[in-house]
């Protein structure tokens, strides 16, 4: 399977913080942002990456994350030339995907919680067969988010993308696993009237083909938007109380290299030792050098 991260838009909610830089370069608390979706990729033991952003910003995230040898995975970049819509990804991904089945995850969606890695691997396992697994979290207002709109039986009936009047709570975040009937569904989807190619259509395309599967993420998982100043510091802040809590960084995707044995003890050091001078290097020293435990869930 192969995982492609979009990292592409203009975040005017974000002016003037994103005037000259991409959103998922600004930090949630202590890492860029990039670095949480990436990580999601990571522990679904997806490697084969690309990251897709603007004619901007690419050489920027080839300068951060380079071709991602360093982290045992392999991250290629391609430009987004304006922001004509999530499902874009897929046809600017084509070759990329070649017959394989994607993982999407936007780049700027932060999931945290001890679930992560089974869902992730359910999902994976789940469209072995085809189609497509995408989730439902429950959100007190859905209507800035794809919305899941079930019927009495809880079958899912249709997938509206930003309802004026949400049919569910259930939002759709930024995480899709498709078959790779989704490079010719993109192709065939019909702007909308903000003129993007909406996620929600290639969803609605699964949908109608009964290939559909949608997971409910339980409150065991945390799930962060982070579009908004409001957004990014609830992010934060949750990033950095669970990190003081329990010790263990979050979305760290050195430790998750590591971990999954992509890179061995000594790599880990090597980029340790690069970052020395923050708590985030001395953070990585700690996991080599005090032996933490080995089962804690990255
Ligand atoms: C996009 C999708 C929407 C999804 C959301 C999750 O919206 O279009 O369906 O629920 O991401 O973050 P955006 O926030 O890019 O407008």
């Amino acid at each position: 399977m192969k995982g492609i991260i979009l990292a592409g838009g203009t975040a005017t909610r974000l002016f003037p913080s994103t005037l000259v830089v991409s959103k998922q370069l600004l930090p949630i608390y202590d890492k860029p942002l990039i670095y949480y979706p990436l990580s999601i990729l990571m522990l679904a033991e997806i490697r084969d990456i690309l990251l897709i952003s603007t004619e901007n910003d690419v050489p920027l995230y080839q300068k951060l994350l380079g071709d991602g040898s360093q982290l045992g995975i392999h991250i290629e970049y391609k430009v987004q030339k304006e922001p004509r819509g999530l499902a874009e990804a897929f046809i600017i991904g084509e070759d990329f995907i070649g017959d394989d089945s994607v993982c999407l995850v936007l780049g700027d969606n932060v999931f945290y919680g001890a679930m992560l890695s089974g869902i992730l691997q359910s999902a994976k396992n789940s469209i072995a067969n085809g189609g497509a697994t995408i989730f439902g979290y429950y959100m007190k207002n859905a209507s800035d988010f794809g919305v899941v709109e079930f019927d009495e039986n809880r079958k899912v009936i249709s997938i509206e993308e930003k309802p004026k009047k949400p049919k569910s709570h259930y939002i759709v975040p930024g995480l899709y696993f498709y078959d790779n009937k989704v490079i010719e569904y993109a192709k065939s989807v019909e702007p909308s009237a903000r003129g993007e190619l909406e996620i929600s259509s290639v969803n609605n395309e699964y949908l109608k083909r009964n290939t559909l599967h949608v997971t409910l993420m339980g409150r065991g998982v945390s799930w962060f938007d982070t579009g908004t100043p409001k957004g990014l510091y609830r992010a934060s802040g949750f990033v950095k109380t669970m990190q003081e809590l329990q010790g263990f960084y979050v979305s760290c995707i050195e430790e998750i290299a590591w971990r999954r044995g992509y890179i061995d003890k000594q790599q880990l050091r090597n980029l340790g030792q690069n970052l020395i001078k923050s708590q985030y290097g001395m953070y990585l020293l700690s996991l080599v050098n005090e032996n933490r435990d080995e089962l804690s869930d990255t």
